[in-house]
């Protein structure tokens, strides 16, 4: 059976993007096509600065937002990465066949660390090995597929070629896996710049749609959005990326193409509008199941309990086989 791997980090409050991106499709597909397993992977979000209790909430509030958005854990593994060792017993071993050069020419690395850089900020060891551990938390399920947004697709070829050396170097331990992407709005922009990613750690946040926004805020942000002042609405991403990616976000809601929904509008008061008004809905169920799921903390705590279980039991073999391939005596 295809196994499944994937998480989202609680760096910030998880956003539309997260949604469209990967989250609506772990539900909608992915949790029934093979064994899925989804992590918030905490330990990541202390690759920058961090506060303890800021992440303990988000932690706890991603998980239930996967839960709101339709992870069944009668059809899926949900757990926190942190509460199953195998997260931190794999990466030290990969480390031994990744090189540093490698890891510094991310695109990521190279742009966290210059911000963090230019904010006056030092640079975590942890945000270089970062990938690594990404690595590792694929790795160590022995994953065939994992599902996760453009920006990340460099972060599976390395894990890919970790696997391979790993493989070559001190026998099959590894399944190469590949990474997976939806066939629409894989990028949702930031609102206010189509030309940026809808990041949850950014700072500017009036281009940012989070999950649990109030609808009237949300309406506020659409109706906001940057456009152009060309005439009426066409799709045109290379020269119109604002009204594109509002047509964009609206396919992704409603299923219909953007060349086909543009037509519908003869002005992009109307298109925001109707943006405003379909991402209000696409979020009320999750909003609404959110709130119950979170009047309900021993739910979900139990989930996550189980989740950690199954986890552990699916990793610890193959953690367990590259210590001993790499070299390492069993205990006795
Ligand atoms: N790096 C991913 C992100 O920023 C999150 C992540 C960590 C992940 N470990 C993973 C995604 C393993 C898929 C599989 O979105």
């Amino acid at each position: 059976m295809t196994r499944i791997v994937s998480g989202v980090k609680p760096t910030g409050h998880l956003t539309l993007g997260n949604y469209l991106g990967v989250l609506r499709r772990w539900a909608a597909a992915d949790q029934d096509r093979g064994e899925a397993l989804f992590c918030v992977v905490d330990l990541h979000a202390l690759t920058v600065e961090h506060d303890p209790a800021r992440v303990r909430r988000l932690s706890r509030q991603a998980a239930t937002l996967m839960l709101a958005a339709g992870l069944d854990p009668a059809r899926c593994t949900v757990f926190l990465q942190s509460h199953v060792d195998e997260h931190a017993r794999l990466p030290y071993l990969l480390e031994c066949v990744a090189v540093d050069g490698g890891m510094r020419r991310m695109i990521q690395y190279r742009e966290k660390s210059a911000r963090a850089r230019a904010a006056g900020q030092s640079v975590r060891l942890s945000l270089l090995t970062y990938p690594v551990l990404m690595a590792a938390d694929i790795l160590a399920y022995r994953a065939d597929e994992v599902p996760v947004g453009e920006d990340q697709t460099q972060h599976v070829e390395l894990t890919r070629e970790l696997a391979e050396r790993f493989n070559q170097r001190y026998g099959r331990t590894f399944v190469v896996p590949r990474a997976t992407r939806p066939a629409v709005a894989a990028r949702v922009m930031d609102l206010r710049d189509p030309l940026v990613k809808m990041g949850k750690s950014h700072e500017a946040t009036a281009g940012i749609v989070y999950l649990l926004d109030e609808p009237e805020t949300v309406a506020r942000k659409a109706r906001r959005a940057v456009t152009d002042s060309g005439p009426g609405v066409s799709y045109e991403p290379g020269t119109r990326p604002g009204v594109a990616h509002l047509l964009e976000i609206l396919s992704a809601c409603t299923g219909a193409a953007p060349e086909k929904l543009a037509a519908a509008y003869n002005g992009d008061g109307a298109l925001k509008a109707a943006v405003a008004e379909a991402v209000v809905e696409l979020l009320r169920p999750l909003r609404a199941r959110h709130a119950e799921l979170s009047a309900d903390p021993g739910y979900v705590d139990a989930v996550l309990r189980e989740g950690a279980a199954r986890a552990r039991a699916l990793a610890r073999p193959t953690v367990d086989a590259a210590y001993a391939a790499i070299g390492l005596l069993p205990p006795v």
